[in-house]
């Protein structure tokens, strides 16, 4: 009997529990219940001598403790064991999350496109893959000029007739905002008073100063008894709330094949007020835009009678504002996309 008891306590010992609930279960039953192993050794115990019973009794009884316990502790581990959740490292760094920024030419856009918004403009645009009929020959540029240069621009489809191989249309890289005015013509009856801004490229050498694709924003007013004065007053407001109430204004006659008279304007510069510095190149003006009041020419071209309706128009670069604004000195950086330079925009 003896012998028996401890061939079973080594069974009870070697038995792996294994941290598993199936594990402990399928001890339970073999040791522990009614019909176990160890209640059998009790059941046996009648045939044990008289003058035995007490020892054999007593180990009967450290057996049946022992296997308890071993149970026990087996399920105890069980149940302190970590929950799943904070298996989590709460010590380790955290994955940031990223914001993106409005772009710095963006910003100015967004800054003049409310500006005009405020005085009745609308939003229209045109693609940037433009027919060079609306780019260049609606808005009354002549067959010879410059600007028509494959050095000035990028051609998609180009042949010496004006036409494309199968006959046709050219289609060009637009290289100004000017035919958005040309679409909307087209399209629309006056009154018209639209701002149309968007990117435009240029066959140039790339530098500091120039990129290949750069953004402007035009603007069109058409109805009847529109003047030149319309014109100012409406550039007058846009550079007080631009560049500040304080700014001056100069006209400058100029050419433009789609304007007829044109001028270039130009605000007393805002960095040193007038005075003469580096950026205004001690000239006290910066230019920025281009203007005039419509071509009769391309009001024909458009659909619109000329003897009814007059209309001007301007055009200006968004970069140089930006470059000054911000004091960016290389027009190539906004185009770079480095996040060390636009996250200083968050
Ligand atoms: N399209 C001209 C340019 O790219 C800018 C311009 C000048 C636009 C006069 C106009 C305008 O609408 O009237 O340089």
């Amino acid at each position: 009997m003896q012998e028996q008891i401890e061939k079973i306590k080594a069974e009870v010992e070697a038995f792996d529990l294994n941290g598993s609930e199936a594990h402990a279960e399928a001890y339970r039953l073999k040791f522990l219940v009614r019909k176990g192993v160890i209640a059998t050794l009790f059941d046996e115990l009648k045939s044990v001598p008289k003058e035995e019973k007490g020892s054999v009794g007593k180990m009967l009884n450290d057996l049946k403790r022992f296997a308890e316990q071993k149970l026990e502790s087996a399920k105890a581990a069980t149940s302190n064991a970590p929950a799943e959740e904070s298996l989590i490292d709460l010590t380790l760094t955290g994955r940031r999350q990223f914001l993106g920024a409005e772009h710095p030419v963006q910003k100015v856009l967004s800054d003049m496109k409310r500006i005009f918004y405020g005085m009745g403009f609308t939003l229209r645009s045109g693609p940037e893959i433009e027919l060079d009929d609306y780019n260049f020959t609606k808005l009354n540029f002549p067959a010879g000029h410059p600007a028509r240069d494959m050095q000035d621009t990028f051609f998609i489809r180009k042949s010496e007739s004006g036409k494309g191989e199968s006959g046709k249309d050219d289609v060009v890289l637009r290289t100004h905002t000017s035919p958005v005015q040309v679409r909307t013509m087209l399209s629309e009856k006056p009154p018209i008073r639209v701002i149309c801004p968007g990117k435009v490229y240029r066959n140039e050498a790339v530098s500091a100063r120039s990129y290949c694709v750069f953004h402007q924003i035009e603007g069109l007013y058409v109805d009847t008894g529109v003047t030149f004065a319309d014109l100012k007053a409406t550039i007058y407001s846009f550079a007080k709330q631009m560049f500040g109430s304080e700014v001056k204004l100069r006209f400058r006659p100029s050419y433009f094949p789609f304007t007829e008279p044109s001028a270039e304007t130009d605000v007393s510069c805002y960095i040193c007020g007038g005075k003469g510095c580096k950026v205004c190149k001690q000239s006290g003006w910066l230019e920025i835009l281009g203007c005039g009041m419509v071509h009769p020419n391309v009001l024909r071209n458009c659909g619109i009678d000329p003897e009814i309706y007059s209309g001007y128009a301007f055009g200006m670069g968004v970069e140089r504002t930006a470059m000054l604004r911000y004091g960016v000195d290389d027009i190539r950086v906004f185009f770079e996309n480095d996040v060390r330079m636009l996250s200083q925009f968050e």
